[in-house]
Formats: C-alpha cells, sequence, structure tokens
C-alpha cells in the first residue's frame, strides 16, 4: 500500500461488509507529541471472539471468495514499522474500532496521500452510509460529515456529480491550507 488514504480505504470497506450506515474515520497528527494516529470506526455487526482474535492473522477470513484477509495485517505491520502499533475495539452488534498510531517523523511513515479519492470513493458508492471525516493537525481541525450535507441537499442525493466535486474541494481546501502553514 503505497500510503494511508488506502489503508483508510481498505479498513473502512471492512465496515461497509460488517453493515455499518456510519462510518467514522479520525485522523489526529500531533507534531508536538510526535504522533500520527488514524481510526476507523463503524456501528457495523462486530466481531465475535474469534475473529476478534484471528482478526491480525493475514490467514484468517471469513471472505468466501479467497483464503486470506490482508487489510489488517498490512496496516498492523505499517503502523508496527513505525513504532506505533494497531488496535482493534469490537463489541459483537454495535460496533468496531480500529485505531493505528505511527511515528510521525518515522522515515518510513508513508504520506497521507489523496485522503480526497478516498473520502469520494466510499461517500460516491455508498450513498446511504454517513461518513466522518475528522482531520485534525495540532490545534486545527476539520469535520465533514455527510449526514449534515445531506440535511442542507434536501432531494438531491449525495453522489451527484456537483455535490461530490464541493466535497472534493472542501477537503483539498483544508489540505492546502494545513499544508501550507508553517509549524
Ligand atoms: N469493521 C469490521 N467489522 C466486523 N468485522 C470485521 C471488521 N473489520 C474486519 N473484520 C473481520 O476481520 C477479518 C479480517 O479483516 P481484513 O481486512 O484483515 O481481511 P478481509 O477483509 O477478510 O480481506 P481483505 O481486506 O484482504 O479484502 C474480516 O474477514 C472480518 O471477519
Ligand atoms: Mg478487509
Amino acid at each position: 500500500m503505497q500510503d494511508l488514504s488506502l489503508h483508510i480505504l481498505d479498513i473502512a470497506e471492512n465496515s461497509i461488509t460488517a453493515g455499518a450506515d456510519r462510518i467514522k474515520i479520525r485522523i489526529v497528527e500531533d507534531i508536538g507529541a510526535n504522533l500520527f494516529l488514524m481510526e476507523i470506526s463503524d456501528n457495523g455487526r462486530g466481531m465475535d471472539k474469534e475473529m476478534f482474535e484471528h482478526a491480525s492473522d493475514p490467514f484468517y477470513t471469513t471472505r468466501t471468495t479467497r483464503k486470506v484477509g490482508l487489510g489488517i495485517p498490512l496496516l498492523a505491520q505499517s503502523a508496527k514499522d513505525c513504532n506505533g502499533n494497531l488496535k482493534i475495539n469490537t463489541e459483537k452488534g454495535k460496533g468496531t474500532t480500529i485505531t493505528a498510531t505511527f511515528q510521525h517523523d518515522h522515515i518510513d511513515r508513508k504520506p497521507l496521500g489523496d485522503i480526497e479519492k478516498t473520502m469520494i470513493v466510499l461517500i460516491a458508492s455508498n450513498p446511504d452510509i454517513d461518513f466522518i471525516l475528522e482531520h485534525s493537525r495540532n490545534s486545527d481541525l476539520y469535520i465533514l460529515d455527510t449526514s449534515e450535507i445531506k440535511k442542507e441537499l434536501g432531494d438531491v442525493p449525495i453522489n451527484n456529480m456537483e455535490v461530490i466535486k464541493i466535497i472534493k474541494d472542501d477537503i483539498s481546501a483544508w489540505l492546502n491550507q494545513v499544508n501550507n502553514m508553517i509549524e
């Protein structure tokens, strides 16, 4: 996986498979603490004990199409490579939260990458799911919540091309602003 936004896409796909209708993606960059944290939480069906115990094992999957499940093990490895870790918090019937941490300035930490694309792919192909993106860098915070946008839209679907473009531009504007800031 080239960048972290692709890991996020992959982990969010698990939430979709788990039947979630609300998926929150939280990214915390705390430069002072040298921390990069990303967390994907959902209200899907959660994991039972057996699933939970095996979720980090590449040879475990509840998929029926192939025999390995790599989403979680690959992210766990990426985190470990950067002095971080991956934690799974899950409750059957309630939901799942996957949290990965990284040393922010670690030489091997992949860049966040194209998070705009990850978000619009998720939103456009799953209009019935509410997505929240919460991204903070130090004391600056950005929040995108599709349930709020849907309220404004009335009858216009969230995956309308113009709406998708507005969402993409909004995320890009935030990233430009925060990336141009002097630390
Ligand atoms: N958000 C989630 N809710 C419920 N179960 C989950 C969730 N995420 C992962 N799982 C369980 O953990 C297993 C492993 O997930 P992982 O992403 O590593 O592999 P996969 O989704 O099976 O395959 P791949 O990601 O390679 O397509 C899944 O098959 C599923 O049983
Ligand atoms: Mg997966």
